[in-house]
């Protein structure tokens, strides 16, 4: 089969066959199609899309290209959870041991940040001695006992993904809905988990804009889960401002401590009630609202709280920290004020997030060191009332370092206008 008369059909808008797709996609991964040829057939799937089957196919063919992991010998529910944004995202610390509260299995394999998203794995070892590499032994065993473990991704998992989304990134392909759901869904059906809940998100600061294009994606990554026989069910939320209040690594662990004892912002609260009670939706009759009450629960009667203190203690973390957090790292506080009267419009996440990247809380480079204590802390949101001399946001920096230009790009990403302006609602839809 030549790559040629595959890009060649797709370009004049044909459907292709499995057996095409498999083919263009291993030879990329085996070096024997070259970057040119994968890039011109990237460009005809933005251009000329892929249909439900296609997209199946390219999303089974990406999933099986490494490594796939069973996790056989759990018992129980394991679900998973994938957000598609990252600025100040610290759902995982929150949602895991909430689920393992209610009794399902968290078997968690996360990431390191790089640019202006940060990573779960980063924000853990913020926690003195926790640790993310497990053998998969001790790894099974723990979530058999506590329900919650994360872990770092290791091994050899979707090299496929790997290799084409670096094409995408350089090649302006990434906003294609089929090639999203395949790059998602590949990742996460790697893994053997029962139930995924997806965390579509749309505004300003997400891959997909408006709500439109948002649901596409999240019916099509539902019904490509529920082919390969998973249960899923996808949220859409509202992204035009980060998540909660604090970005940084010490800063998140806090503030997901802050949660689980049921004190948290009431934005990242409403986010954590509505993906838990879809997980346990997935696997009992619960309706929405009776799976939400049972999430409260565990947030009022410490349950949830105290499944973090047994993670962190069966990962080798200092439970001294969760429990007196003054003890986390942390860096000298300075304020950042408005400079005119308004209401803030908007606060562009990815700007705000390269801004908690240069005080130190994220990597510039694959091998940069990350400040554990540094980051910021967003005081005023999307539709708050300010005056001029009002803070606006904290900044934690080491004041050993220039953080000059930081400040100006945090002051820049957060935009006040005269009018009023109404804040959206976090939640916007449910797909099943
Ligand atoms: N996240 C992914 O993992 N892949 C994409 O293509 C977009 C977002």
């Amino acid at each position: 089969m030549r790559a040629y008369d595959i890009i060649k059909k797709k370009r004049d808008g044909q459907k292709l066959t499995q057996e095409e797709i498999h083919s263009i996609v291993m030879g990329f991964v085996d070096g024997s199609v070259p970057d040119y040829q994968m890039s011109a057939f990237l460009m005809a799937v933005f251009f000329n899309s892929m249909d439900e089957e296609e997209t199946y196919w390219l999303t089974e063919c990406m999933r099986t290209s490494g490594d796939v992991i069973d996790l056989k010998g759990i018992e129980g529910f394991t679900v998973d959870k994938h957000s598609t944004g990252g600025v100040g995202d610290k759902t995982t610390l929150v949602l895991g041991p909430v689920l393992a509260a209610l009794g399902l299995k968290v078997a968690k394999m996360s990431g390191r940040g790089l640019g202006h998203t940060g990573g779960t794995i980063d924000k853990l070892e913020a926690i003195k001695g926790f640790s993310c590499e497990l053998s998969t032994e001790d790894f099974i065993k723990n979530v058999n006992k506590v329900g919650v473990v994360v872990v770092g991704q290791t091994g050899n998992l979707v090299p496929a993904d790997k290799k084409i989304y670096a094409l995408r990134d350089v090649t302006a392909t990434v906003d294609s809905i089929p090639l999203i759901a395949a790059s998602i869904m590949s990742k996460k059906l790697a893994v053997a988990n029962k139930g995924l809940v997806l965390d579509v998100k749309v505004g300003s600061g997400a891959f997909m804009k408006n709500l439109e294009d948002a649901k596409k994606l999240a019916e099509l990554m539902v019904k490509i889960g529920k082919q390969a026989g998973r249960k899923v069910t996808a949220v859409l939320t509202n992204m035009d401002e980060p998540l909660g209040e604090m970005i940084g690594n010490a800063c998140e662990v806090i503030e997901a401590i802050e949660t689980l004892k049921n004190k948290g912002p009431e934005s990242f609260t409403t986010l954590i009630k509505a993906l838990a009670a879809e997980a346990l939706a997935l696997n009992t009759n619960l309706s929405h609202e009776e799976a939400e009450k049972k999430v409260c629960e565990v947030l009022q009667n410490g349950k949830a709280y105290e499944k973090l203190l047994e993670m962190v203690k069966v990962q080798g973390g200092d439970t001294s920290m969760i429990e007196d957090y003054s003890k986390l790292p942390s860096a000298q506080s300075v304020d950042l004020k408005a400079d005119k009267d308004g209401y803030i419009s908007n606060i562009q996440c990815e700007e705000v997030g390269l801004a908690a990247m240069m005080l130190g809380a994220g990597r510039e480079t694959k091998d940069s060191v990350i400040d554990m204590g540094v980051g910021l802390k967003l005081v005023k949101h999307v539709g708050d009332k300010v005056s001029a001399g009002d803070v606006i946001a904290e900044l934690y920096v080491n004041t050993s370092k220039d953080n000059s230009k930081a400040i100006a790009r945090l002051k820049s990403a957060i935009e006040i206008v005269p009018e009023k302006v109404t804040a959206q609602k976090l939640i916007l839809g449910i797909v099943k």
